[in-house]
């Protein structure tokens, strides 16, 4: 348990002079935490729990969106290595779990980075797998891909290629059925979410990877031919299971050992997204200053983003808190999901900033910790800002 409880700190939290220079010079009326304290919340194995709805996530954004003893809002965005639905359909989902509302635009799923790849891919012919009839498809084209075919549609035009399923009913389609594959060639394979059927999306993912023109279906040569992006390497992860279970890690460990087995050895490369990659975490960046300059109107963002601690909480070592380390924030592991270490203990190979039991107790710490260096801040320690995260003035 957490020593000091969030309602503890509402003195602290009132000294914060600092903050208020920083608003009276920039003309804002948003309060100092709007501006200085972030902070970015994975969702499984913290918020929920597959199908259970954690009391303590409900009870923890209720705390950031003001319901505190320092009425303060404090911004943040869900980061989640899930996806497979768009951003504003996760939005819906967690607002209603969670009873608190929340946009799509504080929302970061894996594959939410990849809208970057439309610039290069978003007139190409691309494979996109992963998730359930056409779903990821679908999203993609949301993203601005224009030509987008799945594994589906693959196995409709020729059902022998993967002749352990049932051939797909049209419904399951993203393409025009009719098109011959072999005729047209794949710029990009992109994995957007967990496969939900990895006999074939192993098949026809390293079909076309190796395929000599890039089409399906024509002569393998051992080399790859197109490129490969992947949105999510968790190996496991947290649901309500007693134990993790396999993530899309676990697809691509089995696609590079088929790939290795097909090609005798032949190197694969791969983009990766998702957490602990870095350009998740300038993405959400980028959605909390957004959120900063909504509420400061032409607020200098160099001077906001040096004072600006912010805070991953989450549950797997390797990719939340890994990812957070490596991006200069802080970072608070909990022992809801994949992290199974006794009390008191932290993670070896990717020790976070602090560990608690659950979100709640995550962002009380938060509360309190942040108050602390608001208030360290604006009496004069450091006379201007050098809070950078990861510095020593974040936690
Ligand atoms: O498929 C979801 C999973 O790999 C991780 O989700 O929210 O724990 O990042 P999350
Ligand atoms: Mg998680």
């Amino acid at each position: 348990m957490l020593a000091v409880s969030l309602r503890q700190i509402g003195m602290a939290a009132n000294a914060c002079r600092f903050g208020r220079r920083l608003l009276q010079t920039q003309a804002g009326s948003a309060s100092d935490w709007q501006l200085q304290t972030a902070i970015a919340f994975d969702i499984d194995g913290v918020l929920v729990k597959g199908k259970r709805t954690l009391d303590q996530g409900r009870r923890a954004l209720a705390m950031l969106n003001g319901d505190n003893r320092l009425n303060k809002k404090i911004p943040f965005v869900l980061m989640t290595n899930g996806g497979g639905v768009s951003e504003a359909t996760k939005a819906a989902d967690i607002s209603k779990r969670l009873q608190t509302e929340i946009r799509a635009d504080q929302v970061v799923l894996a594959h939410s980075p990849m809208q970057s790849l439309v610039k290069q891919y978003g007139d190409k012919h691309v494979l996109v797998v992963g998730g359930i009839k056409r779903r990821c498809a679908d999203i993609a084209r949301a993203y601005g891909f224009t030509d987008v075919s799945t594994p589906n549609d693959l196995v409709h035009w020729q059902p022998s290629l993967w002749p352990f399923m049932r051939p797909p009913a049209n419904d399951q389609l993203s393409a025009v059925p009719g098109r011959d594959y072999a005729m047209h060639p794949f710029h990009a394979v992109m994995v957007f979410y967990d496969s939900f059927d990895f006999g074939r999306d192993l098949q026809v993912v390293t079909d076309v990877l190796r395929s000599k023109d890039a089409t399906a279906g024509n002569d393998f040569v051992d080399r790859q031919v197109v490129p490969l992006f992947m949105s999510n390497e968790d190996l496991v992860f947290s649901n309500d299971y007693s134990q993790p279970r396999f993530g899309q890690g676990a697809y691509h460990v089995c696609l590079r050992a088929m790939w290795h087995a097909l090609t005798n050895g032949a190197p694969l490369e791969y983009t990766r997204f998702g957490k602990p990659h870095q350009v998740q975490y300038r993405y959400s960046e980028q959605l909390l200053d957004r959120m900063a300059m909504a509420a400061v109107p032409g607020i200098d963002l160099a001077s906001m983003r040096a004072g600006r601690c912010i805070y991953a909480i989450g549950d797997n070592p390797a990719a939340d808190i890994a990812g957070a380390n490596g991006a200069g924030w802080s970072s608070v592991l909990v022992r809801t999901g994949v992290f199974r270490g006794p009390p008191g203990s932290n993670d070896a190979a990717n020790p976070a900033t602090m560990v608690v039991d659950h979100v709640e107790d995550a962002v009380s710490w938060i509360l309190e910790t942040e108050a602390k260096r608001l208030d360290a801040v604006g009496s004069g320690l450091k006379t201007k800002i050098k809070a950078r995260a990861g510095s020593p003035l974040c936690a």
